[in-house]
């Protein structure tokens, strides 16, 4: 049995994620591929219960190790209860957010130490990477404005605008130090344009017609 494809997909708040993993299932529904779609922090009912604390406000504030700790801690569980085994059975994995996310938000967002989160990375994934990581890019001011518009803003949406100018460029940087790995998707383009480029990744990468 060939193991399955790990797709990613990675940006800052609101890019337009969920709308472009549909044009992804649309196409491996195209071409007859068995995939599961999942969610970071979430996918278990662990991981489900870590998002809630992760993203809810509360009046005690969360520690950046603490945080740090609880989205490694939903992954492991995530990776041992859903991903491994799907890709074991060449079903392909499409995951809204991954460890990218931990070296945008954590690292370059919270400022921890991205040699820490390469050392969790390493325990809790072993040689788990993904094959293609989708990275929807735009202006964070453009972004902010839309996930405004989805309604009340969760623990991170509140943060400041230099924050997200952080995660934003880290994204960046992850993408130029691992081009192999990562496609760029300008996410300000007219949405038909970004479904192009987007598929266009996905096509190349896998040799899909
Ligand atoms: P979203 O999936 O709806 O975009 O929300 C998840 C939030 O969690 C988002 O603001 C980014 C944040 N997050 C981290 O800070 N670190 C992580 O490793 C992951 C997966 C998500």
């Amino acid at each position: 049995m060939t193991i399955g494809k790990f797709i990613t997909i990675e940006g800052a708040e609101g890019v337009g994620k969920s709308t472009n993993l549909e044009f992804l299932q649309a196409l491996l529904n195209e071409h007859g591929i068995a995939y599961i779609v999942t969610r970071e922090p979430g996918g278990t009912v662990l991981g489900e219960k870590v998002r809630e604390l992760l993203l809810s406000i509360s009046d005690e504030s969360l520690d950046s190790i603490a945080e740090l700790l609880l989205v490694f801690a939903a992954r492991a569980q995530h990776i041992a209860k859903i991903i491994q085994p799907a890709l074991n059975d060449g079903i392909w994995v499409l995951c809204d957010r991954f460890t990218d996310a931990t070296f945008a938000y954590q690292g370059a967002g919270r400022g921890i130490d991205p040699g820490a989160i390469a050392t969790l990375q390493s325990l809790v994934q072993q040689s788990l990477r993904p094959d293609l990581t989708l990275i929807l890019d735009m202006d964070p001011v453009i972004g902010m404005q839309r996930a405004e518009k989805r309604g009340a803003l969760d623990r991170f949406e509140r943060e400041q605008m230099d924050f997200f100018k952080r995660v934003r460029a880290a994204y960046l940087d992850i993408a130029r130090a691992d081009p192999a790995r990562c496609a760029v998707i300008d996410a300000a383009q007219p949405l038909a344009a970004v479904k192009i480029a987007l598929l266009s990744a996905v096509r190349s990468r896998f040799k899909l017609s």
